[in-house]
């Protein structure tokens, strides 16, 4: 095969940032992705219909002039997210669902969750209304060892809020493990899960052999080849609806993560389909790629299909070093590594 043409996909997680930073990199999202689901962990982060609906509008002045990317935002909830907040939202059209961090989870997750009793009225009446819940399915309790933290999550927290919120949409965001894979697959229809491509195309030795490389730094963080690498591939070629994209592109400056503490994030907005392209076929799957990337996602939000389609042409080309990024640079996910597939413009 050398060409496959799609349905336009959409990113059903993604940080666009804020300010000059967004500027810099929104454009490649647009160029790739129908609509994109847009996270609120800004700093302030975005908690209400008012605040998502300026951040919107500060994305659409971005934005080149000849593109229909629709950013669809979401809230950030917090230990004192109201139910009113939830039902305004839920009647704000730009607003599409709300987020769960467990503070002190990942970046900018500090106003997240430190009780999950808070939220949940929060999640009574967005069962009620058909929102869905986005989670960062990590457990933050210090003495849990980093590699465990999605499969604690899931055994203490987020099977309890499906057990009491049994109705409540959920997705399960950027999983890495067969234990979330496991779960999912298990569980009933109005609980799905996305996967990003650097958990596709890396596991924990990307990281760590040879020595630290901090753009591999993401949080939930890479983890075994086998069995958890291995797991997320097989989910996400399986046409199984409940797996769909959602890649987590998360830049931040080279300069931060190049550090001695360096940010959790990895930065693919640049080539995300054609990162997925490159996950599917090493598994020769590239036909499932379609359900994956266009059809599952808009499918569990209820939403159309897009209408465009885009073609993806096999040809050997090489991802930059570094894009600019506000007054410095950010380097994405592939930095100098040579992908086999390009998305036709
Ligand atoms: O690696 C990550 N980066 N994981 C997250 O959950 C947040 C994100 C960010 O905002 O940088
Ligand atoms: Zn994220």
């Amino acid at each position: 095969m050398t060409a496959v043409t799609l349905t336009k996909p959409d990113d059903w997680h993604l940080h666009l940032r804020d300010g000059d930073a967004m500027k810099s990199i929104v454009g490649m999202s647009a160029a790739q992705m129908g609509r994109a689901i847009i996270m609120p962990n800004l700093s302030p982060p975005v908690k209400n219909s008012v605040q998502a609906k300026a951040y919107r509008e500060e994305i659409m002045r971005a934005l080149p002039k000849a593109t229909s990317f629709n950013p669809l935002m979401v809230l950030y909830l917090t230990d004192r997210t109201t139910k009113a907040e939830i039902v305004e939202a839920s009647n704000t059209q730009e607003v599409y669902a709300a987020k769960l961090y467990p503070a002190g989870a990942t970046t900018n997750s500090e106003n997240g969750v430190t009780n999950l009793n808070s939220i949940y009225p929060a999640l009574e009446s967005m069962e009620k209304e058909g929102m869905p819940l986005l989670v960062h399915g990590e457990a933050t309790d210090s003495n849990i060892d980093i590699f465990d933290r999605e499969a604690v999550f899931i055994d203490t927290t987020l099977s309890k809020v499906i057990k009491d919120f049994p109705e409540l949409k959920i997705v399960l965001e950027h999983i890495t493990t067969k234990d979330a894979v496991d779960f999912i697959v298990e569980s009933e229809k109005n609980i799905a899960a996305t996967i990003t491509p650097h958990h596709l195309l890396a596991n924990r030795n990307h990281m760590l052999v040879g020595g630290v490389k901090p753009h591999y730094y993401c949080l939930p963080i890479l983890k075994r080849q086998y069995p958890h690498q291995d797991s997320l591939i097989t989910a996400a070629t399986s046409g199984n609806p409940k797996f769909f994209l959602g890649t987590d592109s998360a830049p931040h400056d080279q300069h931060q993560k190049e550090s001695a503490c360096g940010c959790a994030g990895i930065f693919s907005a640049h080539a995300a389909i054609e990162l997925y392209a490159e996950a599917f076929d090493r598994n020769n799957s590239i036909e499932k790629l379609e359900g994956f990337s266009s059809i599952f996602g808009p499918d569990f939000y209820d939403l159309p299909h897009n209408t465009e389609k885009i073609t993806l042409e096999k040809t050997t080309w090489k991802v930059q070093d570094s894009y600019e990024f506000a007054n410095t640079t950010v380097v994405p996910f592939f930095a100098g590594l040579n992908l086999s597939w390009r998305l036709l413009t």
